[in-house]
Parts: C-alpha cells; sequence; structure tokens
C-alpha cells in the first residue's frame, strides 16, 4: 500500500561497462531490507563487435559502440528488469576526483573560487566538464600560506572541498547505452563512487580499496565514507595474463587459464613468478598509505579491501599482505544483500566483480529510502 501511495517503483538496476564485460545487478527493497532481484554479465568477447570473424559472417559491421548498446540489450532482454530507469558508471580513469583546501567564503564567491582552482586540475575547457563538489571539512585558524590570506581575515576558516569532475561527453555516451526501450537513464556517477558504496558502505573506518579488472585499476583511499584519494592505473589483469605467458612461454589464453586456477604464482618461493603490474599497483598503494599517515598523524587505515575479477587470484591477499604489511580482506559486497540460497552461492562465487553493478543499485535504494 505504501508502495503505491509513494507512486514509485522499489526496483534498482545497475549497470557497470567494464572493458571484460558488462554487468548488471537488481535489486529491490522491501520491509526494510535489500534484496537481490537479478544480475547478468555480457561477456564483450563473445559479441559479435568484439569478433572480426563474426562480423564477416553475420555480414554486418559493429563499431565499439554499437557492440556495448547491443550487449546491453541483450543484457537487458535476458535478465528482464522491473526497474524502469537504470543508474551507470564511468570508468574512475575517465573522470578527476581531488580534495582543495581553501579559505570559507560565502557560496556564490565560492562556487567561482572553485572553478577557478579546479582549471588546475582540469586541462580542457570547463564548458566540456561536468562539475560537482562539496565542502568536507571545515578547519578553524588555519595556517594558509600568506598569498591566500592578503585581503582576507587571518583568521578565516580553512575549508576541504571534495571536486568531482567528468567529461560531459562520457556521461552522455554512457547514458546513451543504457537508454533502451524500456529504460531510462538514471543517475550517472564515476565507479569510484559505486565502489566505496559496495564495499565500505556506512562504515566509518578508514579504508584502501585495491579494484584490479582488465584494463584497469582504481586505487581509493577513503576517510570515513569519504573519498580521500583516487589513483587510477592503465593496467591489469591483462598485464597479469601476459606476464605469466611471458616468463613460462606459453599462450596468452594458456596463461589466463592457468591464472585463474588453484596454483598460486605469487608466494611460493618455487613458483612464484615476477609480475610487474602487481608490484607497481602494490607500490603505489604503499605510497598512499604512507602519504596519508605522513598527513594524518593519527589516523590509520583499518584494512585493504581487494575487488574486481583478478581479486579472485589465488593467493593475491597474502600477496599484497606482505607487500604492505596490513591486513588484506578480499571485499564482500554481496554481505548487505538478502539473496535466495542458491542464489547466494552464485553470487558469492562472482564476488568483487560485481562491486560497480552493485553499487550503483545500491544507490537507487539510498535514494528510495530518503524520499
Ligand atoms: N579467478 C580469477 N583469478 C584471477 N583473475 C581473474 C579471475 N577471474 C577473473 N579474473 C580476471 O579479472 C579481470 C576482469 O575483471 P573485472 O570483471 O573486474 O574487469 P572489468 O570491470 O570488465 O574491466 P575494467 O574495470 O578493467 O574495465 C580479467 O583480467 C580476468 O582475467
Ligand atoms: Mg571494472
Amino acid at each position: 500500500m505504501l508502495e503505491f501511495l509513494k507512486g514509485k517503483s522499489n526496483h534498482f538496476i545497475g549497470v557497470d561497462f567494464g572493458t571484460s564485460s558488462i554487468k548488471a545487478v537488481e535489486l529491490s527493497y522491501k520491509d526494510q531490507k535489500v534484496f537481490l532481484e537479478n544480475y547478468g554479465i555480457v561477456d564483450l568477447n563473445f559479441l559479435a563487435g568484439s569478433d572480426f570473424n563474426k562480423q564477416k559472417e553475420i555480414g554486418k559491421s559493429y563499431s565499439f559502440e554499437q557492440n556495448l548498446a547491443e550487449g546491453v540489450m541483450q543484457l537487458f532482454e535476458k535478465m528482464k528488469p522491473k526497474a524502469k530507469s537504470a543508474n551507470v558508471s564511468i570508468p574512475g580513469f575517465n573522470g578527476l576526483i581531488t580534495i582543495i583546501e581553501m579559505l570559507d567564503m560565502p557560496d556564490d564567491e565560492l562556487a567561482k573560487a572553485i572553478q577557478f582552482e579546479a582549471h588546475k586540475y582540469i586541462p580542457s575547457s570547463l564548458d566540456e566538464i561536468s562539475m560537482s563538489w562539496e565542502v568536507i571539512e571545515r578547519v578553524e585558524n588555519a595556517s594558509l600560506p600568506l598569498a591566500q590570506k592578503i585581503g582576507k581575515d587571518a583568521n578565516s576558516q580553512k575549508i576541504k572541498v571534495l571536486l568531482v569532475a567528468a567529461p560531459k561527453k562520457d556521461i552522455d555516451r554512457y547514458g546513451k547505452y543504457v537508454a533502451t526501450k524500456n529504460m531510462k537513464v538514471g543517475a550517472i556517477e564515476l565507479e569510484t563512487f559505486s565502489l566505496v558504496r559496495a564495499l565500505v558502505g556506512e562504515d566509518a573506518g578508514n579504508f584502501l580499496i585495491i579494484d584490479i579488472g582488465l584494463q584497469a585499476t582504481n586505487i581509493i583511499l577513503v576517510e570515513k565514507g569519504i573519498v580521500m584519494v583516487n589513483r587510477s592505473i592503465d593496467a591489469g589483469g591483462n598485464e597479469i595474463t601476459s606476464a605469466i605467458a611471458e616468463s613460462m612461454n606459453i599462450s596468452n589464453q594458456r596463461a589466463e587459464a592457468l591464472k585463474k586456477g588453484e596454483r598460486d604464482f605469487l608466494n611460493n618461493k618455487e613458483s612464484a613468478l615476477v609480475i610487474p603490474v602487481l608490484e607497481f599497483i602494490a607500490s603505489e598503494a604503499k605510497r598512499i598509505i604512507g602519504l596519508y599517515s605522513v598527513k594524518n598523524k593519527e589516523a590509520r587505515i583499518d584494512g585493504v579491501i581487494l575487488s574486481g575479477g583478478t581479486s579472485k587470484m589465488k593467493g593475491l591477499e597474502e600477496y599484497f599482505a606482505r607487500l604492505l604489511e596490513t591486513k588484506i580482506m578480499v571485499g564482500n559486497p554481496w554481505i548487505r544483500v538478502m539473496a535466495e540460497d542458491k542464489a547466494r552461492v552464485l553470487v558469492e562465487n562472482l564476488g568483487g566483480s560485481f562491486s560497480v553493478a552493485l553499487g550503483l543499485a545500491l544507490r537507487g535504494i539510498e535514494e528510495y529510502k530518503r524520499k
């Protein structure tokens, strides 16, 4: 009855456009609980647009864009979602998340000052960028460089502003893929925020998320739910497979299968391989944690959470624990979701590879609860 009065659907779908696959999760909200309604995945390698021979066979050529649109259509056909609009993510790589420190000032002046600051980080014209910001902290009696104090009250409050920006063309592009016959575009956000929502949620601690996909890795430092650092690296599982193939002198296909198997390539003295991409990710993670603890003497990282398809790699937890000298957890974004027993086993196996899609669907639930 209440649902009827509210006049809106309690079903929410999130769609993650990864480079290996498109993943979707549909959730519903009933009796203050979140239920898994359905999920789906389309492997981009098996779509016609990724395979030149298949294109020849069907006598049609697909661009990369058409391929993604086709993939979403197939996904929705299989899932038959009840949700009427879909939340979509933009790869962390395509956006900017940064914290800027400045003096407090009235809102209208602040907007202008932030635009000015943003120019330092964004080389392209601001007209082409969609930008949002939020004051996340106010600090009394800040000591700012003299230049910034001139003409202002030396005792002004310093503020920390979280600035988020992404190119408008990417926002439009990702939105367009999901806008199909029965589906509207809901919210569009950087996948960084979807990951944080799915893996950290309301947890008040400080965490480092390491999400390793196929072609991209996101390292995110979250302090009490707020993104403090977001580092995107242009490499991922792809490079792990290549490293295994090269070291063992085998094909990439064989290396991919071995990588997903039970052999530990990372920790056994006799069988460990050098995997440069993982060493690089670990050194970046270490650098980010180091910088954070220098800046925030009292704060410490409560845990490192692994996510993305690569988080399932045998021995990865132990590997990072050794290199980062901290406790590592493989993120399980499904903990807070109710699912039928049969589905639960399946989704727990999928684990972290659905974090982004789940985080997007959870955004729908959070907004629903607020209304
Ligand atoms: N059991 C496993 N062990 C090791 N790697 C795995 C395993 N399962 C999947 N992977 C790797 O995970 C990667 C895909 O991860 P994911 O689905 O998170 O990527 P994506 O979101 O499509 O890509 P991206 O975010 O990089 O655009 C692939 O490199 C795949 O080889
Ligand atoms: Mg991904």
